[in-house]
């Protein structure tokens, strides 16, 4: 399973690639409006940094502008993954831009349905936000669980299930029990995955009963 960072947090995505865990980042315009940075510098930034795939989304809706700006997105870098919305307009700047070799985010995916069109339209990526179906009552795992399912009785389409709005560790070990490609993962979720209370109490045992031995291994 790979796991991206969902932030457009310099620092923290810094931080990350130091772990040697980090496989990629994804931003979207309410992130980069959070990070109050110039949108184009800071991709570019965050490409020098992460070699795994960045997602880059688009901030038009109708076609044409889309693809101008999906054009000029995909020449930042070679790792740059334009993102774009599960719309028809979106889908069609997927199959244009994914015919011209460029790898490609469907973003703001809720069904299955959705999840079909984004593959056949081909999509390196579809992301289907689990956290915002729970928000509603809906069970965002499920959709996780019948996309994953779909897929694979289709081996010819290489489009990868990037888990989004992400919440909770659980959130992240269901998507790995149901065999999703890829999650990505604000940075403090990812941060929570390392936390047990018994390794925590096991440490501090380790190191005093250490001390009582009087010997050093350096
Ligand atoms: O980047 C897309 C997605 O991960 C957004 O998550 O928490 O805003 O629903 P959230």
């Amino acid at each position: 399973m790979k796991f991206f960072v969902d932030t457009a947090n310099i620092d923290d995505i810094r931080d990350l690639a130091s772990t040697g865990l980090l496989d990629g980042v994804t931003t979207n315009p309410s992130l980069v409006a959070k990070s109050g940075k110039q949108f184009i510098p800071l991709i570019e930034e965050i490409c020098s940094v992460v070699s795994g795939p960045v997602s880059a989304e688009v901030a038009a809706t109708d076609y044409e502008t889309m693809m101008k700006e999906g054009r000029k997105l995909a020449k930042i870098a070679k790792n740059i993954a334009v993102k774009v919305p599960l719309t028809p307009a979106g889908l069609k700047v997927c199959k244009n831009l994914s015919d011209d070799g460029t790898i490609v985010n469907v973003t703001l995916c809720f069904s299955p349905a959705q999840a079909i069109l984004a593959a056949k339209a081909g999509a390196a990526f579809i992301s289907p936000f689990v956290g915002r179906l729970d928000d509603i009552a809906q069970d965002g795992m499920q959709l996780i669980a019948d996309i994953v399912q779909i897929y694979e009785n289709y081996p010819q389409w290489d489009t990868e299930v990037l888990v989004a709005s992400v919440r909770h560790p659980m959130h992240i070990v269901d998507s790995a029990k149901m065999g999703a490609h890829v999650v990505t993962c604000p940075p403090d979720v990812i941060k929570k995955l390392y936390s047990h209370p018994l390794t925590d109490k096991g440490l501090t045992a380790f190191v005093e009963d250490w001390k009582k031995t009087g010997q050093s291994i350096l």
